[in-house]
C-alpha cells in the first residue's frame, strides 16, 4: 500500500493550489498526489499552527519543521514571526513542493530531505511537527523522543496528535524525558509542548 511518505517517482503529478490566511498574511501552497493532505490544509496542522502563534511562550530565533509535507507549518511560522526555518521530510516530492512554496511565499527558509534527524546537524529553539502517525510508533518515538537532542537549552518541541491516535500514552512515554504540557484541545486533537526535563531542572 502506498503511503504519503513513500517515494513513488512514477505517481502522476496533479498540482493543486491551496490558500491560507492568518491576520493580514496570505499564503498559497502547491500540493500534489503522493503528499499528505493534498486536497486541503489539514485541520490538525492548522490547529497546531494557530495554537502555537496564540500561546507561544517565547520567540524562537530558529526552528525546525519535521515532516514538513508541502511546507504549511514552517512557511507560515517563518513569514508570520520573521524567523529562519529549516523544513525536512523523507518524501522527495514533499521537499520539492516545499522548495517551490518557499519561493512563492518569499520566506527565509530552507527545505531538505532527511529521514527523521539523519541529516540535521544544528540545534533549534523550536521543533514543530504534525508527526506521521501512519509511519508507525518507532518513527513517532524517533521524532518526538529524540527532539531533545536537536533543541537549544530552553528549546521547545510542539506537536499535534489525536486522542484516538494514542496521544495520552505517547505523553506518558515522553514524560520520562520531558516536561509535557497539553496546551489546548479541539475536536479530539491535542497540542502538546515538550521541554527537556534535564535542562528545566538545571534552570530551577
Ligand atoms: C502528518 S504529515 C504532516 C505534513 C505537514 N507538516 C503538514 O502539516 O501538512 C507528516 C509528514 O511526515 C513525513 N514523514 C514520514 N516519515 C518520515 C520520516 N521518517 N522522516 C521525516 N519525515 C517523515 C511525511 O512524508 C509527511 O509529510
Amino acid at each position: 500500500m502506498e503511503h504519503y511518505f513513500t517515494n513513488n517517482e512514477n505517481l502522476k503529478s496533479e498540482i493543486k493550489k491551496l490558500s491560507y490566511s492568518y491576520d493580514n498574511y496570505v499564503f498559497s501552497f502547491l500540493s500534489d498526489n503522493g503528499v499528505f493532505s493534498k486536497e486541503r490544509l489539514d485541520y490538525g496542522s492548522r490547529f497546531l499552527l494557530e495554537t502555537y502563534l496564540r500561546k507561544k511562550k517565547s520567540d524562537p530565533t530558529s526552528f525546525l519543521d519535521v515532516g514538513c509535507g508541502y511546507g504549511f507549518l514552517g512557511i507560515s511560522i517563518s513569514k508570520i514571526l520573521g524567523v529562519h526555518g529549516t523544513l525536512i521530510d523523507v518524501n522527495k516530492r514533499a521537499v520539492h513542493l516545499t522548495k517551490r512554496n518557499i519561493d512563492a511565499n518569499e520566506v527565509d527558509c530552507e527545505a531538505k530531505l532527511s529521514n527523521v534527524y539523519d541529516d540535521v546537524v544544528d540545534k533549534y529553539d523550536l521543533i514543530i511537527t504534525n508527526p506521521p502517525i501512519r509511519a508507525g510508533k518507532s518513527v513517532l518515538l524517533d521524532i518526538l523522543g529524540n527532539a531533545k537532542d536537536h533543541l537549544t537549552k530552553n528549546g521547545e518541541c510542539w506537536f499535534v496528535m489525536r486522542k484516538d491516535h494514542g496521544v495520552k500514552s505517547m505523553i506518558k512515554t515522553l514524560e520520562n524525558s520531558y516536561i509535557c504540557e497539553v496546551i489546548d484541545k479541539s475536536k479530539g486533537f491535542y497540542v502538546v509542548m515538550l521541554k527537556n526535563k534535564e535542562n528545566s531542572l538545571t534552570n530551577m
